[in-house]
């Protein structure tokens, strides 16, 4: 059975696909999330299914110690589903090629510092984007810049707010992101 971690900051609406997509894999199975945030409503979603979660601050994060803890729990697979905090090098170096992260849009658009969340949304709309969508991507030691797996598009209206580009692109993650995790291990 491999193992995985979910790293969130937020909502959590995708590590929640992720726990009912493999609830009942013999194949993998989410060992434990872990978040930035002590409010974080991925906290909430992680007890419906009796997962373990833990909190951490940026500094265990960027001395090794959230490495560490992966490490010794023998983790096969970090996921980042809406994590905002940079991932340091030692971390990835602990996890080579075992690092994925979501990315609500079409990189290398849209990709880098302060990209995340709405703020993507927004520079979408603002741009006049006929298109957008999801990439599924490695991560390595640059924001979104790691070897893309899997993309995804989706058609923006001109009459589209913000938020309709969001659900959107969220419709898009959920429907894919579990499925590309499982192919993955
Ligand atoms: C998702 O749309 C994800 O692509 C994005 O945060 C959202 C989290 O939603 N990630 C980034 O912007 C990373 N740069 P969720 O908490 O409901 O899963």
């Amino acid at each position: 059975m491999k193992k995985i971690a979910i790293l969130a900051s937020g909502s959590g609406s995708n590590a929640e696909k992720i726990l009912e997509y493999l609830k009942d894999s013999t194949k993998a199975h989410v060992t434990v999330i872990g978040s930035n945030k002590k409010d974080a409503f991925v906290l909430e979603r992680a007890k419906k299914f009796n997962v373990p979660t833990f909190t951490f601050t940026r500094s265990d994060l960027e001395s090794g110690l959230l490495t560490e803890k992966l490490l010794s729990l023998d983790i096969d697979l970090v996921v980042l589903a809406g994590f905002l905090l940079k991932i340091p090098k030692d971390f990835i170096r602990a996890f080579p090629e075992k690092i994925v992260n979501i990315h609500p849009a079409l990189l290398p658009k849209y990709g880098g510092k302060g990209m995340y969340g709405m703020h993507v949304h927004e520079a979408v709309k603002a741009a006049g984007e006929k298109e957008t969508g999801i990439t599924i991507h490695l991560v390595n030691e640059n924001y979104d810049e790691g070897k893309v797996i899997f993309q995804a598009g989706v058609g923006v209206l001109e009459t589209d707010s913000a938020e309709d580009i969001a659900n959107k692109v969220h419709e898009l993650e959920h429907k894919y992101f579990p499925n590309v995790i499982e192919s993955l291990l």
